[in-house]
């Protein structure tokens, strides 16, 4: 595979979808091949799976249920999205990926690290993202953001505290593996995001590939 593999994480309202938006354009405006995408989704039948995961029910969903479903939408997006293009060179641009999984069904909800893992493997084979942007601000401040939006969604009705575990989850990710994961002040004013995005890209695409 020659393409580049990056996904953006954060929790919601953190800016991931906005800044992937700009990240693609300043790759395209370097002639680069982008292609976009998301998690859970980015193909009909994924996003299919999206809608069952997202939409707030009556029927409360097992754990195990939510995390499964989360990794067969994956499987059909490596297949479909991620593995095509990263075969023909393309950069693709993910936002939210695995370590979503190991955020919210893991911090959030407590399953095993090593569970997540065993999937991950079995789901993903050797796949793991090039660089993977932590977009981390403070979880009132991100919470009020994504309320501005609308309807809250499945997860985004959850309490505080499930956030707090979300973000700590993905900081001790990022802390632990310091070349492939880049934090980013999420809460500062975004033409700030922006600007410290356009210095460092650079550098991180160039550290991705090596
Ligand atoms: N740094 C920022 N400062 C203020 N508002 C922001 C910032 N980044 C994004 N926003 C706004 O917050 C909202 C959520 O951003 P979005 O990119 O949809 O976040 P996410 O995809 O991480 O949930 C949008 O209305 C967006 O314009
Ligand atoms: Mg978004």
């Amino acid at each position: 595979m020659s393409g580049l593999f990056i996904t953006l994480e954060g929790p919601e309202g953190a800016g991931k979808s906005t800044n992937r938006d700009y990240i693609a354009a300043r790759l395209r405006d370097a002639g680069k091949d982008v292609q976009l995408t998301r998690e859970p989704g980015g193909t009909p039948l994924a996003e299919r799976i999206r809608e069952l995961l997202l939409a707030p029910s009556e029927e409360p969903m097992a754990v195990d249920t939510e995390l499964l479903l989360m990794f067969a939408a994956r499987a059909q997006h490596i297949e479909q999205v991620i593995r095509p293009a990263l075969a023909r060179g393309a950069v693709v641009l993910c936002d939210r990926f695995t370590d979503a999984t190991y955020a919210y069904q893991g911090g959030g909800r407590g399953v095993p690290t090593e569970r997540i893992a065993q999937l991950e493997a079995f789901v993903q084979g050797g796949l793991r993202p090039d660089l993977t942007l932590v977009f981390d601000l403070p979880v009132e401040v991100g919470l009020a953001r994504a309320a501005a939006r609308g309807r809250l969604d499945r997860f985004e009705q959850e309490a505080r505290s499930f956030f707090e575990a979300v973000r700590q989850a993905y900081l001790a990710r990022a802390a632990a593996d310091p070349l492939r994961y880049q934090v980013i002040d999420a809460s500062l004013p975004l033409a700030e995001v922006q600007a410290r995005l356009h210095d460092s890209l650079p550098h991180w695409l160039e550290r991705a590939r090596g």
